[in-house]
């Protein structure tokens, strides 16, 4: 199996795609629709509205992260980078990914909670639970992605 030797262009662009997708929707979100969002006056709906415009994020993302990671490892084990000059760096895109993955993990439970909460009337818990996405786990991951996709630019490069 040679995919990456038939279709590089193809494989390449999915995985620039998936990139752009997961980390400017994260953009997206927290420094546009956020921020629009303050906007409604009733705090309840407010919450209401972030939690169903965090999980249809998290449902679009969701097929661009395995995309991601997939076409890394069509690249990595086509270009032998486990192995020579770029292991380290190739490592470490490898553990961004993950700690990416699983804050994204943690997110889509925390939203799930937040929405049974919301369902519930405990508006407050909601609140507690979708403040720390938006405060810390949605930048910490956009912070990892931008790391990446400089780590991408040097690979290219080489
Ligand atoms: C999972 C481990 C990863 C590996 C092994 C990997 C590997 C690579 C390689 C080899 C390239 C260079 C492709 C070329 O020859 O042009 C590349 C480019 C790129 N990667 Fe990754 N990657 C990984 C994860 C990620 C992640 C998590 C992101 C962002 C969220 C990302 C974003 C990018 C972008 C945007 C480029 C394009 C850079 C350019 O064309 O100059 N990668 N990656």
């Amino acid at each position: 199996m040679n995919l990456f030797g038939n279709y590089p262009q193809l494989i390449i662009f999915i995985h620039v795609i998936s990139a752009v997708v997961w980390i400017g929707g994260m953009i997206a979100m927290r420094y546009a629709a956020h921020y629009a969002f303050q906007s409604i006056e009733d705090p309840k709906e407010r919450l209401r509205k972030t939690a169903n415009a965090l999980k249809r994020l998290f449902v679009l993302v969701a097929p661009f992260t395995i995309l991601l990671v997939a076409t890394a490892m069509i690249m990595a084990i086509a270009m032998g980078l486990h192995h020579g000059a770029y292991k380290a760096m190739t490592m470490a895109k490898e553990g961004l990914w993950t700690v990416m993955f699983i804050n994204y993990l943690a997110m889509v439970i925390r939203r799930n909670q937040a929405q049974r909460l919301l369902d519930n009337g405990n508006f407050d818990g909601a609140k507690a639970k979708l403040g720390l996405i938006g405060t810390y786990m949605v930048p910490l991951n956009i912070i990892l992605g931008v790391i990446a996709i400089y780590l991408g630019v040097v690979l290219r490069l080489g």
